[in-house]
């Protein structure tokens, strides 16, 4: 009897300790303040795929294009040491993290992001439209181009598994759409809306991904998460006619999504894929989204945020920073690496532009082209919006006039570009009950 007895006490002891034990599990204490760092669109290419000069092909890529695909490694490498400098709980990268979804890329960059791991920097990314089932996967050495390896989706996932895959919460089993919990009571959903199959630039979230998503933001509602998502293409427009100007850039049905998506209560999500620093907000009937678009660390202004959450007043700050002092042997010494970054930017665009303006549907003539400067006009416009808080000078204001008197279509959209409708894009303060923005 006294044996059974004991062997009473000892399994309520047990009881009472591994209750004791769960209890803790779901009561851990949510930080009152959390810091983490957005970083979108680094394009990484490792500098063993190609040789200096570049070769004809390499040369191609290059002229038709905006990104500093070259100096990709080094940028990158700057930006960590700022994040590990930093010492944020976690580090968001919304996708496009290779120049065109090399398998030796992504692998260099999971040990890259080991690092910061290893330092106790979170690395969560979600994939962009270069990085997964990409037919352009390419190294160019010597005179050749030469097809390399790319990854699939369930590659992709192996590959990160350290970088949100391997300890997700939950998993989209028809996308690779995650949730991670990388600070107690935070959840950080990653929403994939690319294409694989063929891969394209255009994304959409796909029926059975919309439901899983809204599933989630029901979960995280009942277990107290505070909700953070992230996803590569935009979920509403940045200014006005994007989706019809750039409809490649923001999700398919957008207006919709983003509004039903306000309603159940996501209020931020963290995007990239245009290359700009802009927020913008979407509203539902009741709610509303704040998209936080993160330039590219290769196009300038070759940004990267700092945000502060407190899951007290349930305040978000934002600022943004700028890479500097990047150094590679195609930066003359002495050049400081903004002006490079941006000199770089207003070559490629005005190639980019002319191209654009000279095709179909404009077919502008050549000679009106250069004769009028359009392809300055549209690359000043480019560049301001890239930057964020953008605000149209007396000079782009005649030249948007210019366009206009030319052609009202055109001069519309340049228009669109440098008009940045409220907030601000770089340093504000979003009240996730309210809504409401302050400027920092
Ligand atoms: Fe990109």
């Amino acid at each position: 009897m006294k044996k059974n007895l004991l062997v009473y006490l000892i399994c309520l002891l047990c009881i009472a300790m591994t209750s004791s034990c769960k209890s803790n599990d779901d009561t851990k204490t949510v930080p009152e303040t959390v810091k983490f760092m957005v970083i979108s669109d680094i394009h990484y290419f490792d500098p063993s795929l190609f040789t200096l000069p570049a070769n004809a092909y390499f040369q191609g890529y290059l002229t038709a294009d905006r990104k500093l695909i070259i100096e990709s490694s080094a940028i990158l490498k700057n930006v960590l040491a700022t994040v590990m400098t930093e010492k944020p709980d976690f580090l968001l990268i919304t996708g496009d993290l290779t120049k065109d979804g090399e398998k030796i890329d992504h692998q260099a960059l999971a040990a890259l992001f080991k690092d910061l791991s290893d330092n106790g920097i979170k690395v969560l990314v979600i994939p962009g439209n270069h990085d997964v089932n990409n037919p352009s996967a390419y190294s160019y050495t010597g005179t050749t181009q030469t097809a390399i390896s790319n990854v699939t989706a369930t590659d992709f996932a192996s590959i990160y598994t350290n970088c949100g895959y391997g300890n997700a919460v939950e998993r989209d089993p028809s996308s690779l759409s995650y949730v991670s919990e990388p600070v107690n009571g935070i959840w950080v959903m990653g929403i994939d809306a690319c294409h694989y199959t063929p891969s394209e630039t255009a994304g959409s979230i796909s029926t059975t991904t919309l439901s899983w998503v809204k599933s989630i933001i029901t979960k995280s509602k009942a277990k107290n998460k505070v909700l953070l998502s992230m996803m590569h293409h935009g979920m509403v427009e940045h200014f006005t006619g994007q989706s019809t100007m750039f409809s490649e850039y923001v999700i398919a049905d957008w207006k919709n999504v983003s509004s039903a998506l306000a309603d159940s209560g996501m209020n931020v999500v963290f995007t990239g894929h245009f290359h700009a620093q802009d927020i913008a907000k979407g509203t539902g009937t009741k709610g509303f989204i704040y998209d936080v678009e993160t330039g590219s660390t290769v196009t300038a202004s070759c940004p990267y945020r700092i945000a502060t959450l407190n899951t007290v007043n349930k305040t978000l700050k934002i600022t943004s920073g700028k890479i500097d002092g990047v150094t590679y042997s195609t930066i003359p010494t002495g050049t400081n690496f903004q002006t490079y970054a941006r000199d770089y930017l207003t070559t490629g665009m005005k190639t980019i532009s002319y191209y654009m303006l000279t095709s179909a549907p404009y077919n502008i003539p050549a000679s009106a082209v250069t004769g009028y400067k359009l392809d300055d006009i549209f690359t000043n416009a480019f560049v301001a919006h890239y930057a964020g808080d953008e605000t149209a000078s007396a000079s782009d204001n005649t030249d948007i006039q210019t366009v206009s008197k030319l052609i009202p279509t055109l001069g519309g959209a340049i228009q669109s570009v440098w008009t940045d409708p409220a907030p601000k894009d770089n340093n504000i303060t979003i009240n996730l009950k309210t809504g409401e923005v302050t400027n920092n």
